[in-house]
């Protein structure tokens, strides 16, 4: 069954006492407002998600994400949280592959496909990024571009494990500019990514995997987006940052 989610990325926003409220204030309006079936996945700066986790009640509907986890288990990586220690305060979810990780950070498809590696052996669920430039999407194969990022970070996988990934397609000229893609340029990329899902791993898998859209989805635009047929749900930046426009996104995804 393919699981509609709306996950919302914070970036590097909020301090602690802003992180908390805003934490408790989704926490309330999902209890009190949402009632359809539909994970949201909080994804605050790392400093902050033990904290978040004591405020989330465990087993609902809101699941805890962090937005990156290193390669390695542990070890001399100055700086860095591996996937075990995000385990241990349970967290759910990472986010992989943001293009923001991708640009200023240098992280390859290579480098991915080993933090989806060792996020799921942890037991943490990726969201895995994909999307392409605006340069790509005027000039060139960006779907090409696209499937290829899925292919070398993700087609490794068994069936079982593949089964476990989010996928987020977030067009990077969409990110943070206010230019959100069309719903039929969403869907026309979601429809060829579960293709290409289903040409590795048959339809049953490809069918089932939640294909997220992001890119300056918001409270307005939410509902025509997850209107269509292969888009489940979003991964959201500056509209997850106010409760009440969150909670808007999270009511067009039921
Ligand atoms: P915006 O919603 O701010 O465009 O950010 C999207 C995003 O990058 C979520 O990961």
């Amino acid at each position: 069954m393919r699981k509609k989610i709306v996950a919302g990325n914070w970036k590097m926003n909020k301090t602690t006492d802003e992180a908390m409220a805003l934490v408790s204030e989704v926490v309330d309006k999902v209890n009190a407002e949402v009632t359809g079936d539909v994970t949201v996945v909080l994804c605050p700066p790392a400093v902050y998600l033990a904290t978040a986790r004591q405020a989330i009640p465990s087993g609902g509907s809101i699941a805890l994400g962090a937005q990156n986890c290193h390669e390695k288990a542990s070890g001399a990586y100055t700086g860095e949280i591996s996937a075990p220690m995000l385990q241990s305060i349970g967290v759910d979810y990472v986010i992989l592959g943001h293009s923001e990780r991708r640009e200023y950070f240098g992280e390859t498809n290579a480098q991915l496909a080993a933090k989806v590696n060792i996020a799921l052996e942890n037991g943490l669920t990726p969201i895995f990024c994909c999307g392409e430039s605006r340069d790509l999407r005027e000039n060139g194969d960006y779907i090409g571009f696209v499937k290829n990022q899925i292919t070398e970070s993700l087609f490794h996988l068994s069936a079982e494990s593949f089964a476990k990934v989010v996928i987020a397609y977030e067009p990077i000229w969409a990110i943070g500019t206010g230019l959100t893609a069309s719903a039929a340029q969403a869907q026309d990329m979601h429809f060829e990514l579960r293709q290409h899902i289903a040409s590795q791993y048959g339809d049953s898998i490809a069918q089932d995997i939640s294909i997220l859209y992001g890119g300056s989805a918001n409270a307005q635009n939410a509902a025509e987006l997850f209107a269509q047929t292969d888009v489940d749900g979003g991964l959201i930046g500056g509209a997850s940052l106010k409760a009440p426009d969150f909670i808007t996104v999270i009511k067009a995804a039921q």
